[in-house]
């Protein structure tokens, strides 16, 4: 059997860019690009944790990495002449909520002017390409209802992490009216919306998985400061398969300039962060999860109540619906971390790994991407 077609095999070949490429979602997205046969480019201010996935894998010598500030507009429309991109994901951003807290300015310069910057180097580039712009979740006015929230509802955010993704959003559509609507235009441009998510590699601080993977690792007891909040929890690829999609709808179908689209989980996946790590603890062979994590109860800053996505939108535009159950997002995300830390892997061939992993389940489960 001949190998699988993914993603109609649109990124073979084909230059792809990726801001924040040396982040979690970055590396992650990264990998995926290459394993399908991309030529793919990436820029970011930093490694932003040590350790990182983007130098646990390898990805510098796998990839072209330019260090640029995404707030510099000159260097953000150098890069994007100089590699002369098909496509753009643009997620270089400051996404900590409690970093939002003591560093506001920075937070909305990098998540507001750096999206501006991305999209107006698109504006002045001069051959066709198609950008996929990612925000987050956090950019709808959390109006705490229990209804999932759909494209069309207003974006705002009480947080400054949240309104700085809420403007972001707000940018991308005046730029798309005021410039990429055209009739004939090169630049095709969509935004992503996706919630938290959960996957090995990831580093970042006050995050709860990346917090007990680091515990863990040095034989600590994790605190958890509210065990009982809910998330909508989904690994790594579910949002990075929309994304990848996205950009080859967008690619195909110009009739999908302009839109955004939300990639969230299943419904069944809003399990409490205590019932997380319990099961993660089984993975990681604790006796007894007392040895594994300790409620504390403290919440530090504000943080809003359950947010749900409707995805109905990708679902009906491009069939797009998560590919894992609950009990393989835990074992991806714990193995991941487990290899890293026991067994000492070899972690772009692991990371690769999963990512043949899910994409054979993705074909099993007849997603659509998958064909
Ligand atoms: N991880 C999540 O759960 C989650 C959820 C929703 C949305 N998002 C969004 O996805 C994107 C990626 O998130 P992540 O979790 O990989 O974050 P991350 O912190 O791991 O990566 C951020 C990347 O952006 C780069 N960056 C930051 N400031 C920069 C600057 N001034 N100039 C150039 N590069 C800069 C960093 O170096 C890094 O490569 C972000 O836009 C984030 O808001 C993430």
């Amino acid at each position: 059997m001949g190998e699988k077609i993914m993603f109609g095999d649109i990124y073979r070949n084909k230059k792809v860019l990726v801001t924040g490429n040396t982040g979690f979602k970055g590396s992650w997205l990264c990998t995926w690009l290459i394993s399908l046969g991309a030529d793919v480019y990436g820029f970011s201010n930093e490694i932003p944790t040590t350790p990182a996935m983007f130098s646990e894998t390898g990805l510098a010598n796998k990839m072209t990495h330019f260090y640029a500030d995404v707030r510099d507009l000159n260097a953000v429309k150098k890069i994007i002449s100089e590699v002369e991109p098909h496509f753009v994901f643009h997620l270089a951003a400051q996404p900590i909520v409690s970093l939002s807290y003591t560093e506001p300015v920075e937070t909305i310069s990098t998540n507001v002017m750096g999206t501006t910057n991305v999209l107006e180097a698109l504006r002045t580039y001069s051959k066709p390409c198609t950008a996929v712009i990612i925000t987050s979740d956090k950019c709808y006015d959390n109006v705490e209802w229990i209804y999932g929230y759909k494209e069309t509802d207003a974006v705002g955010g009480k947080d400054i992490y949240s309104g700085s993704k809420g403007a972001a959003e707000l940018i991308f559509k005046s730029y798309y009216h005021s410039f990429f609507k055209k009739e004939g235009g090169l630049v095709q441009v969509a935004s992503a919306r996706a919630g938290n998510v959960i996957g090995g590699g990831d580093w970042a601080l006050d995050r709860i998985i990346p917090d007990c993977m680091r515990s863990w690792s040095e034989g600590r007891v994790v605190e958890i400061r509210s065990p009982k909040a809910t998330r909508p929890w989904q690994h790594v690829l579910e949002p990075l398969s929309g994304y990848l999609l996205l950009g080859e709808k967008l690619y195909k179908d110009h009739t999908l300039n302009g839109e955004s689209f939300n990639f969230g989980p299943k419904p069944e996946y809003n399990h409490t962060v205590q019932e997380i790590l319990e099961d993660m603890s089984v993975r990681w062979h604790f006796e007894d999860s007392k040895q594994a994590y300790k409620i504390t109860g403290d919440i530090k800053f504000y943080e809003a109540g359950l947010l749900k996505l409707n995805c109905d939108k990708a679902l009906f535009h491009f069939q797009w619906k998560p590919t894992l159950d609950y009990h393989t997002l835990i074992e991806y995300t714990s193995d991941w971390y487990y290899e890293y830390y026991k067994n000492k892997g070899e972690m772009f061939a692991y990371t690769l790994s999963q990512i043949k992993g899910y994409e054979d389940l993705a074909s099993l489960g007849n997603i659509a991407w998958t064909k």
